[in-house]
């Protein structure tokens, strides 16, 4: 059914294909019919608890494909265990020009430059209000284009501010390669002033508040490994609870001689898997089990869903396959996890056994 429903919206340019297919989501689960669908769906969910979180399950949404809370309630319906929204900035902005955002089909992948076009975080918030369904939401912040990046800070503590009372957890995007100058904040003093700035701000937001909410910071596949090193070793020194790994790539590597891929952007789907999971790799052997790992890129079957938990995350999130496989990769990937998890512990048992 999905490949019908892709087959037809894949004719429609890629941006314009994301609204309408948002959009009829939203009035399906509207008219109820959503929710028959995910009753009939039997999900192999297992709880999990993360960063103080129960989870109800492994699988998410990424950020960027709802960013201003608008489909949350039929996102949720599809079976998603919690929603990353946003990337969301204090004061609404209108993005990059059009198009910006290209579908590599051949290579089940997307470049986009959106350049975090939200409605700002006051409306992200009242759509959140309105939800019919409670779930386990992360709030993505972000910066404005037109803020200096010598006042990044100040856009994220009001993102941190607002979103506290609200937020299951909060993601610190500071990989967005759209916004100029963003990834810079990725390293030396930048990261450390933005992330002692928003340590110190979450621990008078967790008195005001008495709840304490996990930050996660969200990292580019593009650092080389002295760098991620780096990088981990100060969120390790500010006791972050959380890494996403990770936002989009530069790399044109994998699409190579492909229509679109000289488009500015970031590059996600299948071109990303390997890159993504070697990254996040290596932010396991640097943070041990003293951060939560969220896993995301390049995402597109089960397999690879239970292969990124093998390599250390804790969670996965989706998004480019759920573009090209459908809501059905959900279930394919909580499928693959448990599997691989009942082999593992099956693996333990009889080697405790022999
Ligand atoms: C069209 C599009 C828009 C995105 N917007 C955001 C965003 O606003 N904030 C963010 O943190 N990541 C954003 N991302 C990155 C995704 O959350 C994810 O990290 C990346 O696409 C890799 O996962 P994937 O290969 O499963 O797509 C966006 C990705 C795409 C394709």
């Amino acid at each position: 059914m999905y490949k019908l429903i892709r087959s037809l919206l894949f004719r429609l340019p890629a941006e314009f294909s994301h609204d309408v297919a948002l959009k009829a989501m939203r009035l399906c689960e509207r008219m109820g019919v959503l929710g028959v669908i995910a009753a009939n769906t039997k999900l192999n969910s297992t709880p999990k608890t993360v960063m103080g979180i129960e989870f109800p399950h492994a699988v998410g949404l990424a950020a960027g494909l709802d960013k201003n809370a608008d489909y949350a309630d039929a996102l949720q319906a599809l079976g998603f265990g919690w929603l990353e929204l946003g990337t969301v900035t204090p004061r609404p902005q209108p993005g990059n020009p059009k198009p910006r955002m290209f579908r590599l089909a051949s290579d089940k992948g997307i470049i986009n430059r959106l350049g975090f076009n939200n409605k700002g975080i006051d409306h992200l918030l009242s759509q959140l209000s309105n939800r019919k369904r409670r779930g386990i939401v992360g709030i993505n912040i972000g910066k404005n284009a037109d803020t200096p990046l010598s006042d990044a800070n100040e856009d994220y503590l009001i993102g941190l501010r607002k979103s506290y009372p609200v937020a299951d957890y909060i993601a610190i995007n500071i990989s967005s390669p759209n916004t100029p100058g963003l990834r810079s904040l990725q390293y030396g003093e930048e990261l450390d002033s933005l992330l002692g700035a928003l340590v110190a701000e979450r621990e008078a937001l967790q008195k005001a508040h008495a709840r304490h909410v996990p930050l996660a910071v969200k990292l580019a596949p593009d650092m080389s490994e002295d760098e991620l090193t780096l990088c981990c070793s100060k969120l390790l020194a500010h006791k972050i609870d959380g890494v996403i790994a990770t936002n989009t790539t530069f790399d044109r590597e994998r699409v190579a001689g492909s229509r679109y891929a000289g488009e500015t952007g970031g590059l996600s789907g299948a071109p990303l898997t390997e890159k993504a999971c070697s990254t996040l790799a290596q932010i396991k052997r640097q943070v041990g089990d003293s951060m939560a790992i969220i896993g995301v890129g390049g995402i597109m079957t089960g397999r690879d869903a239970a292969a990124r938990l093998e390599a250390g995350a804790d969670l996965i999130q989706l998004y480019s396959g759920f573009i090209y496989e459908g809501p059905a990769l959900i279930e394919s990937a909580l499928k693959e996890i448990a599997e691989a998890s009942g082999s593992a512990s099956g693996k333990r048992a009889a080697e405790r056994t022999e």
